[in-house]
């Protein structure tokens, strides 16, 4: 018998400081750096970002997202046994967020890993889960991507500081005899690396190179139209499937143009898009399953749809999903 992955719980976090365009502007002019609500929702269609914190780090958002997600699934955190977790945020630089996580759930024992593909992330972490448990060694996982991306930002650049928020969002992974995950397409580019990139690291003590985030906005737009539209007809040929068949595309949550270039693209029309930038940012490997558990929790998204899952970021890294839900 075929064994499928399919997804039984979703959950999410966003951190309760919520910040409009109109703070941003206000926070910005304090530092003499200009921008506007009317700039900032005509280039990207964010209205508002949520930041966590000092001292809240991205296992505290995977936390509460993982316990949603296993309360949806009807699972206890003991009965998980493969833990992945997304992040271009981690609490440290070693353990992994995914270890942290694991022992802040009040368990023990399983595997747990980060999975490092930026905004791609979560895309990435459900590839494995998925290859993992069709693989037959593990029943249910958590696949969670969490991010506190304002940690990142440089609030003088207002070509950047303007776009990212934080939250997590997580998903309950369990083998099952009906699909489920149909395809999995995941792909990366290294020579890339300069155009989307925080290049600081540690080393003796010391941060070296810059560590706050460098993006060259229009040549990341680029590649981002042209890759979702690749991946997306890769995943659907790989399923057997077609545009017609997909209920809902859920994009990285980026910059509305490009989710609306990849929906004119793929001939799909907006109200079959889930949106959720206008309210999240972009909150990198966590805007999928962010997306997802909004969506889900708003009565979109309901039990049989087919869902396209699609992820685009620094690497240059890129991919998709396709799956029954
Ligand atoms: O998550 C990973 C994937 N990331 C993405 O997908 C991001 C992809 N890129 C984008 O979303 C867009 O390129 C941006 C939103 C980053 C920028 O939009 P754009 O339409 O490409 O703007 P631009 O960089 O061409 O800048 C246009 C103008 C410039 O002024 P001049 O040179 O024309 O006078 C910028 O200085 O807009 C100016 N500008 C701003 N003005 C007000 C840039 N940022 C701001 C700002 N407020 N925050």
């Amino acid at each position: 018998m075929t064994r499928y992955a399919r997804i039984t719980g979703t959950g999410s976090c966003l951190p309760p400081r919520r910040l409009s365009n109109a703070d941003m502007v206000s926070m910005l002019a304090a530092r003499g750096v200009e921008t506007s609500d009317d700039w900032i929702v005509e280039r990207t269609g964010i209205r508002a970002r949520h930041f966590a914190a000092d001292g809240v780090y991205a296992s505290d958002l995977a936390v509460q997202a993982c316990l949603q997600a296993l309360e949806a699934s009807a699972l206890n955190a003991s009965e998980i046994d493969l833990i992945i977790v997304a992040t271009s945020t981690p609490d440290m630089v070693f353990p992994s967020t995914a270890a942290i996580l694991q022992h802040k759930l009040g368990v023990a024992g399983c595997p747990a890993f980060d999975v490092q593909a930026v905004c791609s992330g979560f895309i990435y972490a459900l590839t494995v889960a998925d290859a993992m448990i069709r693989a037959g060694g593990v029943r249910n996982a958590l696949v969670v991507g969490s991010e506190v991306f304002s940690r990142l930002l440089d609030f003088n650049d207002r070509t950047t500081c303007v776009l990212f928020g934080d939250g997590a969002g997580a998903v309950v992974l369990q083998a099952s005899e009906t699909p489920g995950i149909l395809a999995t397409d995941i792909h990366a580019d290294g020579k890339h690396t300069g155009i989307l990139c925080v290049p600081g690291h540690v080393s003796g003590g010391q941060i070296l190179g810059d560590p706050l985030l460098k993006m060259d906005g229009q040549a990341v737009f680029k590649l981002a139209v042209g890759v979702l539209e690749d991946t997306a007809r890769t995943v659907l040929d790989k399923a057997g499937r077609t545009t017609a068949d997909i209920d809902w595309l859920i994009p990285h949550q980026a910059n509305i143009r490009i989710m609306q270039s990849t929906a004119r693209k793929l001939k799909l029309p907006m109200d079959r898009v889930v949106v959720t930038v206008d309210q999240h940012g972009n909150t990198s490997a966590a805007s999928i399953p962010l997306a997802l558990d909004h969506a889900m929790r708003q009565g979109q998204i309901k039990k049989g749809d087919t869902l396209m899952l699609e992820g685009v970021g620094g690497g240059f890294t890129w991919g998709s999903v396709l799956l029954d839900f």
